[in-house]
């Protein structure tokens, strides 16, 4: 069986506040200079937490920001408009735990000819265990992985994303967590199936899943940028945020974890600075497969990059897509 790096949600939040305090090696290089006119920016979950900083960021830097979401719209987009000063904010309905949503929201996007240059897919839960989707999976792997590639193969095959002739070229930002280092390798017999299970192992598939999707996003890399890079494609963990990511917790253990975000984790706009960083920098213009912690530059988990890993994780996600999503286009093979 799968497991993560973390069993206990107090533990996980402790190497938090470790890295509260670990040196940012690239912060000095954020500058409030980069700016976003003329983009069009898409964040996941941006009702909430890191996503609602991103949004208001992006806004505020001149870019049309697109905030897909379950709650709160039109709200947080009233909200984001009036911090940043910005009209050019629109709220679709995205629930990544409902396929249909996905194809209805990209859909959307196709008939008024939207054009993504930013794609940042940050929405993901921790439940505190286990819950079965209307369309059979587990709900945590679906937001956190599955329905991340539905999204990507939809953005890309319905030219939402566009790989040829944009300059500079279109960037798709994984928000993940440093938490998936150490993760075992990706369990194909229980791949996609659903059981039951409780507290541990929920913070546990929280940090596995993020194994799964930046060996989903190293792969989609490979397949997409093998003559030369034409997205760029990389992965980012804002180390600890004080969001709302606890909200599902038992209240005793949501108020423990609540304590100690709001003593050491950082808030949702200091956490986005480093995400606005690397999708804005030109120090990561026309990269792709880049890895950064915070504002550290440094490796995903070995097994991340194994290219057998990515092949065998690519087959296995197209196949269980057959099965459950009549809709489902492979944008690349
Ligand atoms: N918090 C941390 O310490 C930390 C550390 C490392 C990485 N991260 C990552 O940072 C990202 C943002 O998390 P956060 O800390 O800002 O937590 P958050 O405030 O809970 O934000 C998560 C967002 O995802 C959305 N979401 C959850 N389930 C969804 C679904 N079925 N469909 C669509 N959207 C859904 C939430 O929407 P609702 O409000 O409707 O639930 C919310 O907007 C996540 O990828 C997380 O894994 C967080």
């Amino acid at each position: 069986m799968a497991e993560g790096r973390f069993t206990n949600p107090v533990v996980a939040s402790l190497a938090g506040v470790k890295d509260f305090f670990a040196k940012q090696e690239l912060a000095s290089r954020f500058s409030e200079k980069d700016r976003a006119d003329g983009k069009t920016v898409l964040i996941t979950g941006a009702n909430s937490g890191l996503g609602f900083a991103l949004a208001v960021a992006f806004a505020k830097r001149g870019a049309r920001v697109i905030m897909a979401g379950r709650s709160k719209i039109p709200e947080a987009g009233n909200q984001v408009k009036k911090l940043s000063g910005s009209e050019t904010v629109e709220m679709h309905y995205l629930d990544l735990s409902k396929i249909e949503t996905i194809h209805n929201f990209t859909q959307s996007l196709a008939d008024q000819a939207v054009r993504i240059d930013i794609c940042i897919l940050n929405a993901a839960t921790a439940l505190p265990g286990s819950r079965q989707t209307a369309s059979g999976q587990d709900e945590m792997f679906l937001v956190n992985y599955l329905s991340n590639v539905i999204l990507t193969q939809d953005l890309l095959s319905k030219s939402v994303i566009s790989l040829n002739g944009t300059d500079p070229i279109s960037k798709m930002l994984f928000i993940s967590s440093d938490s998936h280092q150490g993760a075992t390798y990706i369990d194909y017999d229980e791949f996609g199936t659903f059981f039951k299970y409780g507290v541990s192992k929920g913070i546990s598939n929280y940090s596995y899943f993020k194994l799964v999707l930046n060996t989903y996003a190293t792969e989609l890399s490979r397949r997409i940028n093998k003559d030369g890079i034409q997205l760029s494609i990389n992965v980012i963990c804002p180390g600890p945020v004080a969001s709302n990511i606890v909200k599902e917790a038992p209240w005793l253990l949501r108020m423990t974890l609540k304590g100690i975000f709001r003593i050491v984790f950082k808030s949702p706009p200091k956490a986005a600075r480093a995400v606005v960083y690397m999708a804005l920098s030109p120090d990561y213009e026309g990269t792709s497969n880049e890895y950064l912690h915070m504002f550290n530059p440094k490796k995903m988990d070995p097994k991340v990059y194994e290219i057998e890993e990515g092949q065998k994780l690519w087959a296995q996600s197209m196949d269980l897509l057959k099965s459950i999503d009549a809709d489902h286009r492979a944008f690349v093979s």
